[in-house]
């Protein structure tokens, strides 16, 4: 197991790669520990949670509410925990954002990790310390950013991961590319899903790669006021039309990068759109969808990223570069309204 430790403006996260879920023993102590996790990831690894207490909720989007969160408070106190108590959540980026948000308010605050389950979270949700929860339609409408003590990977447990989380997680992997890797966009253009699938070692490499570049990018930004911002390519409009449309977040935001491609071409210079399109498909993502614009846009007007009369918009200069553009909500509107379909 690979420990590294990445320090941010408020607390450190230990990065365990290469590592497994029986090894959380010798991180954190048993019994001062509540784990957090969903039906199906305790359906499909039941063994390794025995000796642990544990919290199961239902799995889903929709379960990332604060109903769910009450359910899991209500479950806390029954457990007699107090503030020294860690919780762990264990799952997709459903659980670790409940787990995160959870673990912010309970007692006002208690100590968290991850061992993240899908792509997604291995990626993406487990880093960087933004979790909450969902309103309606709106997505991560209320949260915290407050960072994880620790984040274990066990790829073993990818064994168990559906396709079409395989491929809802290289989303966020396409996306680190665009904005700050175009050597990992090369790498990502020789090969695809059913090789990574194949090859233990370079999905294990591909994970902490990203991983680590988020880390960075967040070290750098933690509040998200300049460079952690480009983290959002594809999410602007990508969030507008997940929960209308009930689509996972890998598709929503692929397809929120390829009309983000088509608005830097216009406001950026990009020239590349063909090549972003070809290697979202080449992952089986989707690509180009009719929704209603005018609708799209009424939710993306709420954006976080939106300051006043502009929205804070972040586009590419070419692969490898994604910049960030404030673009007037009026001129953004007709962009919405002319994008292909
Ligand atoms: N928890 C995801 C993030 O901070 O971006």
């Amino acid at each position: 197991m690979q420990h590294k430790k990445y320090k941010f403006s408020t607390a450190a996260t230990d990065f365990y790669f290469g590592g497994s879920f029986s090894q959380l023993k010798t991180i954190i102590d048993q019994k001062a520990t509540v784990l957090l996790t969903d039906e199906n990831v305790f359906n499909a690894h039941s063994k390794k949670f025995k000796g642990w207490r544990t919290i199961v909720i239902k799995a889903g989007e929709a379960y990332k509410i604060q109903s769910t969160v009450d359910d899991i408070i209500d479950q806390l106190i029954d457990l007699e925990t107090d503030r020294k108590t860690t919780l762990v959540g264990i799952g997709g980026g459903v659980i670790t954002d409940i787990a995160g948000y959870v673990a912010a308010v309970y007692m006002r605050g208690l100590k968290f990790g991850f061992i993240p389950t899908s792509l997604l979270a291995l990626v993406d949700a487990s880093v960087g310390g933004k979790n909450g929860i969902d309103v309606g339609m709106y997505k991560n409408m209320v949260g915290v950013i407050r960072q994880p003590s620790f984040i274990l990977h066990d790829i073993s447990l990818l064994k168990s991961l559906p396709d079409k989380e395989w491929i809802n997680g290289f989303a966020e992997i396409i996306k680190h590319a665009c904005i700050k890797d175009a050597a990992m966009f090369r790498e990502l253009e020789a090969n695809d899903l059913s090789v990574y699938q194949k090859k233990p070692k370079l999905i294990a490499a591909l994970l902490q790669r990203n991983a680590q570049l988020k880390a960075k990018v967040v070290q750098e930004d933690e509040f998200e006021t300049s460079v952690r911002r480009l983290l959002n390519f594809g999410h602007t409009l990508g969030h507008a039309i997940e929960n209308q449309y009930a689509l996972m977040h890998g598709h929503a935001v692929a397809i929120g990068m390829t009309y983000a491609c088509h608005i830097s071409a216009q406001l950026s210079g990009f020239k590349q759109t063909d090549r972003v399109v070809k290697v979202l498909e080449q992952y089986g993502l989707p690509t180009y969808m009719s929704f209603d614009r005018q609708l799209a846009f009424d939710l993306l007007k709420m954006d976080k990223k939106r300051e006043k009369k502009e929205m804070n918009y972040v586009l590419l200069e070419k692969v490898g570069k994604g910049v960030v553009k404030s673009i007037p909500l009026v001129q953004l509107e007709k962009i919405i309204q002319a994008l292909p379909k």
